[in-house]
């Protein structure tokens, strides 16, 4: 018996889903947009790649079934916990549900502060620290350390021992890249699927988000994206980008077609400003 994902019977595969909350996931947002995806394409690509609640959304549907699909993203711990998971999740596991790891804030803030010595360690420190921070962040100080606050949740699902091998098993024959969006040209191909889900263009100066990595994503580098969509258009791959709903972000996308979602966003920028937004979907196709 398979089972029912979003109204689709889906056969053998364990559904995975992201093993970190992630700002700006698209978990929510799958409903709305899964009728948005090419119906067929050859290879996936996803240059933002963040929690891969996409990503994790086509596995599960077994649409990337004997398609190539490569993940990318500039986030080094985040690239670094799927690389993890991929090379030895027992080991991963191990670790991760070992006494050290506990909910207390005095914890908490000796893990934030270790240097970890090897990469099992280090994706089971983001792992923690995501699980048990504030609102599930991820914001580094000005020399790159994490600096989210305790985030006193009574329970948290520290180690999902289920979805973390499943996910290993999803990114069996998956290609994972540390590494700036710019990088997918190195893979894109004809009629290739690439779904971009960069950080979102600020709706207004206050609700500005920076908090993933060092760099800012402003808007030299939203024209720096535009023109790489304009470039795989022309590669003719099939192209999926989400942003929020400006004009600037319009005017950079106005040769396409852009239709309007709902978006409930979960964390933001600062823990407020929840509620029911407005996103724009841009497609090539
Ligand atoms: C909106 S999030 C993606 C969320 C993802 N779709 C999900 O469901 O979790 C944007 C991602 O872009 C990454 N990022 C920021 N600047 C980047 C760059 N120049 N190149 C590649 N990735 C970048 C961030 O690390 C973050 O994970």
């Amino acid at each position: 018996m398979g089972t029912l994902l979003l109204g689709k019977s889906v056969s053998n595969i364990k559904r995975a889903t992201p093993f970190l909350k992630w700002a700006g996931g698209k978990g929510q947002l799958l409903k709305q947009i899964e009728r948005l995806f090419p119906s067929r394409f050859n290879n996936y690509i996803e240059p933002f790649s963040g929690g891969g609640a996409v990503f994790f959304y086509l596995y599960s549907t077994d649409r990337l079934n004997d398609k190539k699909t490569i993940l990318i993203d500039s986030n080094e711990e985040l690239i670094n916990c799927y690389l993890a998971i991929k090379k030895d999740v027992n080991k991963l596991i191990k670790i991760l549900c070992s006494e050290k790891f506990v909910n207390t804030e005095e914890v908490f803030y000796e893990i934030r502060a270790e240097e970890p010595k090897d990469m099992f360690e280090s994706a089971a420190r983001t792992l923690y620290l995501n699980k048990t921070c504030y609102n599930g962040l991820y914001r580094v100080n000005s020399s790159g350390k994490f600096n989210v606050p305790f985030g006193r949740y009574r329970n948290p699902l520290i180690c999902d021992v289920d979805n973390l091998e499943t996910v290993h098993t999803a990114l069996k024959n998956i290609k994972i890249v540390l590494g700036d969006f710019e990088k997918c040209l190195e893979y894109a191909q004809p009629h290739d699927f690439i779904y971009f889900d960069p950080p979102y263009q600020p709706i207004s100066k206050t609700s500005s988000f920076t908090g993933y990595t060092k760099n800012l994503f402003n808007e030299k580098e939203q024209e720096r994206l535009a023109e790489l969509v304009q470039k795989l258009d022309k590669r003719k791959c099939k192209i999926m980008l989400s942003n929020s709903d400006n004009p600037f972000i319009e005017g950079l996308y106005k040769d396409y077609r852009i239709e309007c979602v709902k978006a409930r966003r979960s964390i933001n920028c600062n823990g407020f400003n929840r509620g029911e937004i407005n996103e724009l979907v841009v497609m090539n196709y």
